[in-house]
């Protein structure tokens, strides 16, 4: 797991790769027949499990935020088994490492069955049942993920979906040319920036030293950071046996407010965006019950260190 963490900049480099040095961004990305079956879709429902389904997540900020399409995004265990209202302008996003969860394969198969014949998978091995089953499919190219934990993949399928939702976004007429070179310039740039943050590891490590000894951890996020919360407390979870929650942090106060406390480590992800004056007075709440901070910023967030908050940027 390690080694694929430290995968992630090859990962995404080739996964977006396909992009070549066009400046602008062509629906032919997710196969011949995108234009046709993409133009006229009302809405996309997103299905998935795991860490999938928090990619799914985040990617419904982006889609109804900058493609101004209807988003939904369901667990394949519970939509493949609930009486849902089936809607054939429906775009249907399947997203899977492996291709092969059986939930996931499932409830693609009951969605087909209700009459949604547009589908498109977001998938990172080729020779998939799921990739099979798709009119519409994007192949990231992470390589090969032996760890249980998906964790590149997870990478790669973020940058699949931010694609997905440029495509609609033009298709949509909500994408100037201007914006769409910045965001193919920022997009190229991601495997640099992925590799400056994977230069944190030694504080990273010295924070998962005092964390070796708690028995809870709560997450905190807002807008589409929030799915990112999730997944670290999956990871947590799954990997230290370190129960986790995540939390959007304005509901913090609605409940578990009450179980922090010093032994109760609060991880928040805090980027400089339009919700860090409210994330900070959430942060606020936590040091007021003598919660201790863990805070990954970026440098416009302006959270200073003091004591029981420490900031990675
Ligand atoms: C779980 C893994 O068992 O399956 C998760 O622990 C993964 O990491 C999930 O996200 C779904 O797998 P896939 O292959 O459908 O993305």
């Amino acid at each position: 797991m390690q080694k694929e963490i430290f995968e992630q900049p090859v990962a995404l480099a080739n996964t977006l790769e396909m992009l070549g040095t066009a400046h602008s961004i062509q629906p032919g990305l997710f196969g011949a027949a995108s234009e046709e079956v993409l133009r006229d879709v009302k809405q996309v429902l997103i299905i998935a499990c795991g860490t999938s389904y928090h990619a799914g997540l985040v990617a419904r900020y982006w889609l109804e935020s900058i493609a101004g399409i209807p988003c939904s995004v369901e667990v394949a265990s519970e939509y493949r088994y609930r009486d849902s209202v089936p809607d054939p302008q429906t775009l249907v996003v399947t997203i899977s490492q492996s291709g092969e969860t059986a939930d996931t394969l499932a409830a693609l198969q009951h969605a087909k069955s209700l009459g949604m014949a547009r589908t498109l998978c977001i998938c990172n091995v080729p020779e998939s049942s799921l990739v099979r089953e798709n009119t519409l499919r994007f192949i990231t190219r992470a390589g090969p993920e032996i760890g249980v934990a998906s964790t590149k993949a997870f990478t790669t399928q973020l940058a699949a979906l931010y694609l997905l939702t440029l495509v609609l976004a033009k298709l949509r007429s909500r994408l100037s040319e201007q914006a769409e070179v910045a965001e193919l310039h920022a997009l190229r740039h991601l495997p640099v920036a992925v590799s400056k943050i994977l230069e944190l590891e030694p504080e990273i490590r010295d924070w998962s030293e005092r964390f070796s000894m708690k028995q809870h951890a709560l997450f905190l996020g807002r807008g589409r950071h929030y799915p990112i919360a999730m997944e670290g407390a999956l990871k947590l979870k799954e990997i230290s046996y370190i129960h986790a929650e995540a939390y959007p942090a304005g509901e913090l106060k609605h409940g578990p407010l009450a179980l922090v406390d010093r032994d109760m480590p609060v991880i928040a992800v805090a980027p400089n965006d339009a919700l860090i004056e409210k994330l900070k007075s959430n942060l606020q709440e936590v040091r007021a019950r003598g919660g201790e901070l863990y805070v990954f910023a970026d440098a416009g967030s302006e959270i200073p260190e003091s004591e029981g908050v420490h900031i990675l940027h």
